[in-house]
Order: C-alpha cells, then sequence, then structure tokens
C-alpha cells in the first residue's frame, strides 16, 4: 500500500469523464488499497481515482461505517433533498452547501468484478453522489445549493 498524491483545482484532469473498468486485475486491486490508504490519511470520507490521477470509473467511500469500494458505479435510485456543507480533498480549504439527494442506491461492482447495490442516506448518500459525481468530471462546486456562493467551477 502507499499514498498516493491528490490531485487539486486547476488540474483539467478532474474535469475530465472517466472510462469504464474492464480489467478486475491485480492493479486494480493494488490501486484500491492505495486510495483508501490515501483517503484515510487525508482523514477524507471518499476518493475517486480521478483524483490520483487515474480517468476510470471507480472509487471508495468511508463515512465512517466501513470502507466502500465502487466499481462502475450507477445510480439507479435517488429521492428527497439534502443541503449539507460539503468540501473535497481536491480543493483544500474551499467549502459550501450543496444540493443532494437524502437517499440513493448505487449499483456498482467490487474488485472481483461482482455486482452489489448499496443504499445510503444524508451524509452516505452524499459522499457516493460526490464520489461518483468525480467519474463524470463534476466537483462539488457545481452543485452548490447557493450558486453566488464560490461560483460556478467552469
Ligand atoms: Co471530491
Amino acid at each position: 500500500m502507499a499514498i498516493r498524491t491528490i490531485v487539486k483545482d486547476g488540474d483539467e484532469i478532474l474535469r475530465k469523464v472517466s472510462r469504464s473498468v474492464l480489467n478486475f486485475d491485480d492493479r486494480l486491486a493494488q490501486t484500491l488499497d492505495d486510495m483508501i490508504e490515501t483517503m484515510h490519511a487525508a482523514d477524507g470520507c471518499g476518493l475517486a481515482a480521478p483524483q490520483i490521477g487515474i480517468l476510470r470509473r471507480y472509487c471508495v467511500v468511508d463515512v465512517g461505517d466501513g470502507v466502500i469500494e465502487l466499481v462502475n458505479p450507477v445510480i439507479i435510485e435517488k429521492s428527497g433533498l439534502q443541503q449539507e456543507q460539503e468540501g473535497c480533498l481536491s480543493f483544500p480549504g474551499r467549502w459550501g452547501v450543496t444540493n443532494r439527494p437524502m437517499r440513493v442506491t448505487v449499483r456498482a461492482q467490487n474488485r472481483k468484478g461482482e455486482t452489489f447495490t448499496v443504499t445510503g442516506e444524508g451524509l452516505k448518500a452524499r459522499a457516493l453522489c460526490h464520489e461518483i459525481d468525480h467519474l463524470d468530471g463534476i466537483v462539488f462546486l457545481d452543485r452548490l445549493a447557493d450558486d453566488t456562493k464560490g461560483g460556478r467551477h467552469r
């Protein structure tokens, strides 16, 4: 395991759309292990592959109740609305209140390629949406509830 460098605001990779994972190999497993270590070391609750410079559709989330690894994740259900303060390891020192669904169900694959679903509410829903957004080049500043604060990051 190793701590990876987190890509910061201004790097264009944060704005690119990631490609699907096709190979569930040792390299994917190793990178997921590194991402978990990097996320925990940075005291974050999620990290997406583009944030360590890899344009592939996977991310990790840990809101305190265990690590979830999501490969090729898709939001299949969402409901409600929450407006809470949010930040991002790629935007140190920046925070904003975002619009997010209160509850989401995500279908994804694990590191072996097995499909599973996970449902999250509140912070977990927020973290899942935030990380999946990264795979489409979307950052939390694009989801601000009050768009006059912080400004759109385009
Ligand atoms: Co982020």
